[in-house]
């Protein structure tokens, strides 16, 4: 039945040791969800220092939880103890599983994936958190593409349930079923997606920001009022002018180009002029303390 097909194949277990590319927000978050289910972690960036600071970032949000009595210290300790910094991409070698978490970009991802399967064995799962990239293409050329996929999760991953679990042209299904069965574990709700631009939710969420940003375009309303709105009388969570500032203008800029461009340019996924400047001006949202709003004074977002 379709209950019983998620639990054909076992999780990870907690001995097997999780790699991270990418120290950003993604990667230290997903970084962090492994770690506090039980495995060794390496998290590598190409940044010096970044994947320091990655760790560093998330032992502070678990002291602030502690601080709340939300966990306990010795939980927290045992949490960091399980993460290390890994210096070069040879290090993650003895990982059963890899989640790249680098920048959203096709040949960057492809050549990191080609150097992974070099240093890797062919049981290691290589995944992908990309938001929009076909996960056929990460996994074209390599000699094992039936354990590439899509390991999708949502931004804060410490928080976020959902993650994608995408299966590429060449995804093993066992390979699916392992990660979808580890997710679970993990404590997510996974979902079993193919690999179509945006898979699920950035597919339905590209309209949310484009109508957004149209609206503001044509003078309609400020972000401030269009966010306020969408919260208190619509219901979600953000609106799209904070949940943009929140993704970062960068990688929700390439997200909305793959999009268009993988749907060969379908006027509804067309990327807007605003988002381009903000990111030509660095503007990237919360990381670089300017987005729609100014988080560089105020802890919470003043209205541009
Ligand atoms: P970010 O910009 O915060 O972090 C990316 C990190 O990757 C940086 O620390 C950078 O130094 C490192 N990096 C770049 N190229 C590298 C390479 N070749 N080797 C090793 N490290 C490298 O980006 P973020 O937001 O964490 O996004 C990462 C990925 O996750 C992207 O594919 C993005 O589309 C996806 N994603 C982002 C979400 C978001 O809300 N920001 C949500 C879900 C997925």
């Amino acid at each position: 039945s379709q209950a019983s097909r998620g639990s054909e194949m076992a999780a990870l277990s907690p001995n097997d040791i999780i790699a991270v590319i990418g120290a950003g927000a993604m990667g230290a978050g997903i970084a962090q969800v492994a770690a506090q289910a039980g495995h060794r972690v390496r998290l590598y960036d190409n940044r010096e220092g970044a994947a320091q600071a990655g760790i560093e970032g998330v032992h502070r949000q678990l002291e602030q939880r502690v601080a709340k009595g939300k966990m306990a210290q010795e939980e927290v300790d045992a949490i960091i103890a399980r993460m290390t910094p890994a210096a070069t991409l040879a290090e993650l070698a003895d990982s059963r599983l890899v989640v790249e978490a680098i920048v959203e970009d096709l040949e960057v991802k492809r050549g990191v994936f080609a150097e992974l399967e070099t240093l890797c064995g062919p049981d290691t799962l290589l995944t992908s958190n990309t938001s929009s990239l076909s996960i056929t293409s990460i996994a074209s050329g390599l000699e094992h593409p039936e354990r590439v996929a899509g390991l999708h999760f949502f931004n804060p991953a410490p928080v976020m349930k959902l993650v994608e679990v995408i299966s590429g042209l060449a995804t093993a299904s066992e390979t699916a079923e392992t990660l979808h069965a580890t997710a679970a574990a993990w404590g997510k709700i996974p979902v079993h997606a193919s690999s179509t631009p945006g898979f699920i939710v950035n597919r339905v969420a590209r309209p949310f920001y484009a109508e957004g940003l149209r609206l503001l375009q044509e003078g309609t309303a400020a972000p401030a009022t269009l966010d306020a709105l969408l919260r208190q009388a619509g219901g979600f969570r953000m609106g799209p002018f904070e949940l943009m500032d929140l993704i970062g203008h960068d990688v929700n800029y390439a997200v909305t180009r793959s999009v268009f461009y993988a749907y060969y340019g379908d006027t509804r996924f067309q990327p807007s002029l605003v988002q381009q400047a903000l990111v030509e001006a660095g503007r990237l949202g919360r990381k670089s303390g300017h987005g729609f709003y100014d988080y560089r004074d105020t802890a919470e977002p003043a209205a541009p």
